[in-house]
C-alpha cells in the first residue's frame, strides 16, 4: 500500500462546538500523520471555487452559506491509504448512514453540517492540497 496524503476539512459546525481536538484524536488514532494544519475563514470566492463541481447541485447556496459562517481548520493528512482511510473515519456524508465510531456518526449535525471534509481520490487530494497549501506548509 503506497502513503498518499489527502485534504481534511474541520467544518464550522464542529468548531463551532470546540471539537477540534477530538477530530485530530481520531485521524491519529487511525495512523494518519496530519504534516500540515491552519485555522482560516472561507470567504464567499473560496468556498464556491473549492466545492465548483457542485455548482449546479440544489444545496451548493447553503453549502456555501454554512461553509463561510465560521472558522475552519485545513489539514494535510498522510498515511497509507490516506485517501480512504480518513474517508472510513470520517464515515457516510449522511450521518444518518454513517457507522458506528465514525465522525460523522458521533459529531455530525446534518447532512450539511457533516463535521468534516475529505478528499475522495487521488486527483481531487493533489488539487485540494494545493488549494490550500504550498509544498513548504507540508512538513512529513
Ligand atoms: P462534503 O464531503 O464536504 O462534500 C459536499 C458537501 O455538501 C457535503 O460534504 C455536505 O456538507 C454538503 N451537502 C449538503 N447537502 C448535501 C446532499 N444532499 N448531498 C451531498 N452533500 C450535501
Amino acid at each position: 500500500m503506497a502513503v498518499e496524503r489527502t485534504l481534511s476539512i474541520i467544518k464550522p459546525d464542529a468548531t463551532r462546538r470546540n471539537l477540534t481536538g477530538r477530530i485530530i484524536t481520531k485521524f491519529e488514532e487511525a495512523g494518519l500523520r496530519i504534516v500540515a494544519s491552519r485555522r482560516t475563514r472561507l470567504s464567499t470566492a473560496q468556498a464556491e471555487l473549492f466545492y465548483g463541481v457542485h455548482r449546479e447541485r440544489p444545496f451548493f447556496r447553503s453549502l456555501v452559506d454554512f461553509m463561510t459562517s465560521g472558522p475552519v481548520v485545513v489539514q494535510v493528512l498522510e498515511g497509507e491509504n490516506a485517501i480512504a482511510k480518513n474517508r472510513e473515519v470520517m464515515g457516510a456524508t449522511n450521518p444518518a448512514n454513517a457507522a458506528p465510531g465514525t465522525i460523522r456518526k458521533e459529531f455530525a449535525e446534518s447532512i450539511e453540517a457533516n463535521s468534516v471534509h475529505g478528499s475522495d481520490a487521488p486527483e481531487t487530494a493533489a488539487n485540494e492540497i494545493r488549494f490550500f497549501f504550498s509544498g513548504l506548509d507540508i512538513v512529513g
